[in-house]
C-alpha cells in the first residue's frame, strides 16, 4: 500500500532534482523520501497563555511520528489571542485569523504535498482554521487541542480570564480596590492553556472531538498534564492508522457527525462562536449547514453542564469526572449522538465509547436529562425587522426568555465603553452596539469587555444587549449577536434610535424594533454608509471578501452558494490540483 502517495509526486521523481536536492539539504536521508511526510502546524507564540506551550506539544507530536517510521515536518503558523485583543482594536484581527490560519496551512501542506497533517492548536480561532485547512486538503488529519489552563485563585476566589474583565466593572464602580484589582490580574492565568470555562476555544475543541477529529478526551485534557503530553506522542500511530486506512477529513465530517457536535455544544451550553465556526467548517468539508440546524437541535436537546460562563465549574473540572467522553457516553445511552460515525482513531464514536463510563448522581456538573439547567438550547436565532437574515442569542434561560425596553445606541465598542465608564446604561435598556460587523469592525469583534464590565456593573440581568459583532464565549446575560445583515450592510440595525422601543423574544425567536415599515423605510432612504473603516491591508482584504454572519463569516463563497440553496461538496485540493500518481 502506497502511504506518501502526495509527497512521492516530488520525492520520487527522477525529473525534480531539486525538490530531492532541498529536503536532503535540510536533513532527510533518501530513506526519509520514501517515508509518508507529515505536515506538523503548531500556531505556537510566545506571549499567550493558549499559545506558548504549543511548539513544545508539536515536538512530540514530532517524535511520535518518527517513532512511526513516518516524516514529521513542522511548520508554525499565526494565532491572535482573543483574551488579550478583547476590548482593543486589536480584536479586529481575531476572526481574520481563523482565514489566514487555514489559508495559510492549506497552502504549506497543498504546496508541499504533506501525505498528512497534524495540526497542534490552542486559542479560540486556532481550532476552526486548522478544521477548515484539513477539510479543503482532505489528507489523513487529526487535531491535536493545546488543552485546558487551570482555574486560578486570589483571596479564595476562583479565577479564570473573564473574572479581570468583571473585576473591571467592580473596580469603575468602587466595589474593589486597585489592589485587589491587581491581585486578581496577576493570579487569573496560573499557566499554559486556554481560557478555562466553557468558552470559545474549549466549546471548539469539545465539538471536534465529538466531529471525530481528535482522539477522545483530548478536549477537556489540561495543557500542562502528562496526559496531553502522551496524546501529542500518540498522535504518530494514529496518523499512521489514518494513512494505512487512507481515512480522511470528509470521511468523517458527515452531516450527522455535525449535528452531534451540535447537541454536545449545545449540552455543555457552549459558545455562540461554535455557529460561525461549524458553519465554516461544515462549508469546507463540503457540508450544507445552516442557523436552522443549530435551531432544530436546540429545539430538541437541554442545556445539561453547570460550567461557566454562566455555570460554576472549568473545563478542569470536567475533566476529572470523565472529561468530554462521559459526556458524550451519557448522551449516546440517551439517543442523543449518532454512535455509527467514524473518527480519527479508525473506529466509530460509540466503538471509542465502549469502556467509558456514563455520568451519574455522583457528580453535579452533567445535569440528568429529567432535570436540566435549560430544558431547550440556549443558543436560539431570532428573526423580525432588526435581523431579517437572523441573529443569534445566548440564553440560559437565568435572565429571563423576553426583553422589551427602550435603545441606546452606540455605534462602536469604543463608545460603548465610554457610555459604561459614564454611567449611561440604565437598568431596563436594550443596548445596541452595531458597526461591529464583519464589514462594519471590520473582523467582527467581541464584546467582552463592555458585557463584562456590565456585569460588574450589577447590570447584567437587567440589561439586554444586541450587535451585529460578536459575544466571547465568556460573555453571558441577556445578549444577541450576529445581526444580520449587519449595520455596514443597511441592516435593520443602522435604523435605531436612541429611545426606540425594541422587544426580543426567545419563546417566539423574534427580535424587533417597534417601527412600522414606513418609518424603517423612511429611515432607510435618509440613511448612509458609513466610509471603509480602513483602506489597505488585511483587514479590507476581508471586507471584501468575507460573507455574512449567517454563512459564517467566510472568505471563499460563491457566488451561487449565497442562495442557501444545496451545494455540491467542493472538490477538494486532490481532486482539483494536477495530481499524479503515474509514478507510483
Ligand atoms: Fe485563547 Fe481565550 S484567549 S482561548
Amino acid at each position: 500500500m502506497i502511504l506518501n502517495k502526495y509527497s512521492r509526486i516530488y520525492t520520487q521523481d527522477d525529473s525534480l532534482p531539486a525538490s530531492q536536492a532541498m529536503l536532503i539539504g535540510s536533513g532527510l536521508s533518501d530513506a526519509d523520501l520514501r517515508k509518508p511526510f507529515v505536515g506538523i502546524c503548531s500556531t505556537g507564540f510566545e506571549g499567550n497563555t493558549c499559545n506558548m506551550h504549543l511548539n513544545g506539544l508539536a515536538d512530540e507530536v514530532k517524535r511520535g511520528v518518527a517513532a512511526q517510521g513516518l516524516v514529521g515536518l513542522r511548520f508554525n503558523t499565526i494565532g491572535v489571542s482573543d483574551g488579550i485583543t478583547n476590548g482593543n482594536a486589536g480584536m479586529r484581527f481575531s476572526l481574520v485569523s481563523r482565514e489566514i490560519i487555514a489559508d495559510s496551512i492549506e497552502a504549506m501542506a497543498g504546496a508541499h504535498y504533506y501525505d498528512a497533517l497534524a495540526t497542534v492548536v490552542g486559542c479560540d480561532k486556532n481550532m476552526p482554521g486548522a478544521l477548515i485547512a484539513m477539510a479543503r486538503l482532505n489528507r489523513p488529519s487529526l487535531m491535536v487541542y493545546g488543552g485546558t489552563i487551570r482555574g486560578g485563585e486570589f483571596k479564595g476566589q476562583q479565577l479564570n480570564i473573564v473574572s479581570c474583565f468583571e473585576a473591571y466593572g467592580k473596580k469603575v464602580n468602587g466595589q474593589i480596590s486597585d489592589e485587589d484589582y491587581r491581585g486578581i490580574i496577576h493570579n487569573a492565568c496560573p499557566g499554559p492553556g486556554a481560557c478555562g470555562g466553557m468558552y470559545t476555544a474549549n466549546t471548539m475543541a469539545a465539538a471536534i472531538e465529538t466531529l471525530g477529529m481528535s482522539v477522545p478526551a483530548s478536549s477537556s485534557l489540561p495543557a500542562d498534564s502528562a496526559a496531553k503530553t502522551q496524546e501529542c506522542l500518540d498522535t504518530g500511530a494514529y496518523l499512521r492508522r489514518l494513512l494505512e486506512l487512507d481515512l480522511k477529513p470528509r470521511d468523517i465530517l458527515t452531516r450527522e457527525a455535525f449535528e452531534n457536535a451540535l447537541v454536545v455544544v449545545t449540552v455543555l451550553g457552549g459558545s455562540t462562536n461554535a455557529v460561525l465556526h461549524l458553519i465554516a467548517i461544515a462549508h469546507a468539508a463540503g457540508v450544507h449547514l445552516t442557523m436552522e440546524d443549530f435551531q432544530a437541535v436546540s429545539n430538541r436537546v437541554p442545556v445539561l453542564a453547570d460550567l461557566k460562563p454562566s455555570g460554576k465549574y472549568l473545563m478542569e473540572d470536567l475533566s476529572k469526572i470523565g472529561g468530554v467522553p462521559a459526556v458524550q457516553r451519557t448522551l449516546l445511552d440517551h439517543g442523543l449522538l449518532n454512535g455509527d460515525l467514524m473518527t480519527v482513531t479508525g473506529r466509530t464514536l460509540a466503538e471509542n465509547l465502549a469502556d467509558v463510563q456514563p455520568l451519574g448522581a455522583e457528580q453535579d456538573l452533567l445535569r440528568p436529562l429529567s432535570n436540566p439547567i435549560k430544558a431547550d438550547g440556549h443558543i436560539q436565532m431570532l428573526y423580525g425587522n432588526l435581523a431579517t437574515k437572523g441573529s443569534v442569542a445566548k440564553i440560559s434561560g437565568k435572565e429571563g426568555l423576553r426583553f422589551e425596553g427602550p435603545a441606546i445606541v452606540f455605534n462602536s465598542e469604543e463608545e460603548l465603553n465610554q457610555g459604561i465608564t459614564e454611567h449611561k446604561i440604565k437598568a431596563g435598556q436594550v443596548v445596541v452596539i452595531r458597526y461591529v460587523g464583519p464589514k462594519g469592525g471590520p473582523g467582527m469583534p467581541e464584546m467582552l469587555k463592555p458585557t463584562s464590565a456590565i456585569m460588574g456593573a450589577g447590570l447584567g440581568d437587567k440589561v439586554a444587549l444586541i450587535t451585529d459583532g460578536r459575544f466571547s464565549g465568556g460573555t453571558h446575560g441577556f445578549v444577541i449577536g450576529h445581526v444580520c445583515p449587519e449595520a455596514y450592510d443597511g441592516g435593520g440595525l443602522a435604523l435605531v434610535q436612541d429611545g426606540d422601543w425594541i422587544v426580543l423574544d426567545a419563546t417566539k425567536n423574534t427580535i424587533n424594533v417597534q417601527l412600522s415599515d414606513e418609518d424603517l423605510a423612511q429611515r432607510r432612504a435618509a440613511w448612509q454608509r458609513p466610509p471603509l473603516p480602513v483602506r489597505q491591508g488585511v483587514l479590507l482584504k476581508y471586507i471584501r471578501t468575507v460573507s455574512d454572519a449567517s454563512h459564517g463569516c467566510i472568505t471563499d463563497l460563491f457566488e451561487e452558494d449565497q442562495t442557501g440553496a444545496p451545494y455540491p461538496p467542493a472538490p477538494s485540493v486532490q481532486e482539483r490540483g494536477n495530481l499524479t500518481t503515474s509514478n507510483a
